[in-house]
């Protein structure tokens, strides 16, 4: 499995590469739901890259940016187990240098039901998903249907801006008691949980 960690080390890897190419992004802490992201790139392509890059864009001022669940060893095993070829793990001054400045705003759809709650939490998702699909441009980009509106928005920008990659959504995957999978669960205490 291939580690990159700066853009030219991952476009310089991507030019060798067996096509068609799946790209999973993540912000890490890899879990079965990721796992089953993985599992159908590796059906549908015949080389798999996994991002993991926690995203400071699309933290609020008050949220988790810096207690976000950080794992890369772990995560690697994990990603190198599932056999993905290679996975993108760029600092955020690589992705962000200092005098970056541009946002992609979707718009309207960003802007209700969780991005009421968590104003430009959407452009932020929107801004580094397009900057990792510009910089992979890959066949397909896999994402979890838990994330309904984060699906939605991510497909209207594909549309948009005329994205040639495919946005391939991926089922659900519960807890045995039917949670949803996420990397914030652990957080939740048993009455949270359940509530
Ligand atoms: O769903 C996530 O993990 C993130 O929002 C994503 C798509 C990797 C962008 O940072």
């Amino acid at each position: 499995m291939e580690i990159v960690t700066t853009i030219e080390q991952c476009i310089q890897y991507l030019e060798g590469c067996a096509r068609p190419l799946g790209l999973v992004p993540t912000m890490g802490a890899i879990h079965n739901g990721h796992k089953e992201l993985i599992k159908t790139a590796s059906i549908n392509d015949s080389t798999v890259i996994t991002s993991i890059f926690v995203n400071p864009l699309q933290f609020g001022p008050n949220e988790d940016l810096d207690n976000y669940p950080r794992q890369v060893d772990s995560d690697l095993e994990k990603l190198k187990e599932l056999e993905v070829d290679a996975v993108f793990l760029p600092s955020p001054k690589e992705v962000f240098p200092d005098n970056f400045s541009t946002s992609i705003n979707v718009g309207n759809i960003s802007n209700v039901l969780e991005g009421q709650s968590r104003p430009g939490h959407f452009a932020g998702v929107a801004t580094i998903v397009c900057k990792l699909l510009l910089i992979i441009n890959p066949h397909h980009a896999y994402f979890g249907e838990k994330d309904a509106q984060q699906c939605l928005v991510i497909e209207k920008m594909v549309h948009d801006l005329n994205i040639k990659t495919k946005i391939l959504k991926v089922p659900t995957v519960r807890e045995t008691d039917g949670l949803a999978i996420s990397s914030r669960n652990m957080y939740l205490s048993k009455s949270e949980r359940y509530s």
